[in-house]
């Protein structure tokens, strides 16, 4: 089997915000140190919603520069936007013809995102988690750092490899395994402390995005919903208090510190001088991040050219992994 490999995938729809930093980005970034990864703009995914055709490019582009300036080494490292490498598309179609209809009606993310009119919803969104097993499989890849919200289509990843493998006869795909890191695997929303933060979310309160200049970061965090009481002394204080808990569980993620540390700095504190503690923090992590994805914005050559590198070496994992598939299948080729 090969050896461990990262892929991890983010969709250009909107903005990115702290619960993609926390619970995706900021990882990926860690992991290159001691592993070979791959990470990819996945444009053939939000294509499942329609997309406006600039704000498609726009958001391509703005979610590359975002991992550049957050510390994805795209010479380290590879980076690339999906549909470059058509390869993607291929192996996807082998897996709609593996995958049953049994196993995507359990998706909690297709019966979210279709909505009541689920008639309505395009196939692709019905199929979008066998796209993302196929990003997954045609690298090989062993290990992929996702939020919470993605395990359900990682173990869908695994019931495809496993499929391909026995109508084979071979052990070709790995069983890829999730790595859920950190202490903020589930950012909540702002307004909301029983919701995710969402791209999607039409309250732009809600999320504090990764484009916010810093007296945006400060607003959002001071209207910040909360409770009437003042921080508890103990974790198990934060029972039942859940925009207590999210910004408590941000704090300990923007700092890098364990969510205890944070109860016991705060103890018995008023919101609002953790509030005032909290947006200092935010403002000194993110605000790097956005002064150099500004700057990478203003040169949209330079981020076409890392994407396009970033394709090419991508397609020259992917094709003989592919290829090979295809003749485990019978396919005739040249
Ligand atoms: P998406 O924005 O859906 O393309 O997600 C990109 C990555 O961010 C995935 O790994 C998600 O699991 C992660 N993610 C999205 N929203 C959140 C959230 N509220 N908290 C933690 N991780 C998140
Ligand atoms: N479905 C993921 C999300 O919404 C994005 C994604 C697509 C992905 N392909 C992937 C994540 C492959 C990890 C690996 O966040």
């Amino acid at each position: 089997m090969s050896k461990n490999r990262i892929f991890s995938g983010v969709q250009p729809t909107g903005n990115l915000h702290l619960g993609n930093y926390l619970g995706a980005i900021r990882n990926w970034v860690r992991l290159q140190a001691d592993f070979e990864c791959i990470y990819c703009v996945v444009d053939l995914h939000a294509i499942t919603m329609q997309q406006d055709p600039e704000d498609l490019r726009r958001s391509t582009r703005e979610v590359a520069a975002c991992l550049l300036a957050a510390g994805i080494d795209a010479k380290d490292s590879i980076l690339f936007n999906q549909s470059q490498v058509h390869y993607h598309a291929e192996l996807a179609w082998i897996f709609n013809c593996i995958a049953r209809i049994g196993w995507l009606n359990r998706m909690t993310q297709f019966k979210e995102k279709a909505g009541k009119n689920r008639e309505n919803a395009t196939v692709g969104l019905y199929v979008y988690p066998n796209l993302m097993a196929a990003d997954i499989l045609a690298y090989k890849a062993t290990h992929v750092p996702v939020g919470d919200d993605q395990k359900q289509h990682l173990e869908l990843t695994r019931d495809i490899a496993q499929s391909f493998n026995s109508a084979y006869g071979v052990d070709f795909f790995p069983l890829t395994e999730p790595l859920i890191l950190g202490a903020a695997t589930r950012v909540m929303s702002l307004r909301d402390g029983s919701k995710k933060m969402s791209k999607s979310d039409p309250s732009d309160y809600s999320r504090i995005n990764l484009t916010d200049p810093a007296d945006e970061i400060a607003k959002k965090i001071r209207k910040a919903r909360t409770d009437p009481e003042p921080l508890p002394d103990s974790v198990d204080g934060l029972k039942d208090r859940p925009e207590a808990e999210n910004l408590m569980g941000i704090f300990a993620a923007l700092a890098d510190i364990d969510v205890d540390d944070v109860v016991n700095r705060f103890a018995g504190a008023p919101f609002s001088k953790f509030k005032e503690d909290l947006s200092a923090l935010s403002i000194d992590v993110l605000s790097p991040i956005t002064a150099e994805m500004r700057r990478l914005m203003d040169d949209p050559g330079y981020v076409d050219g890392v994407l396009r590198e970033g394709a090419e070496k991508a397609s020259e994992i992917a094709e003989p992994i592919v290829k090979e598939a295809q003749d485990l299948i019978g396919f005739l080729r040249p």
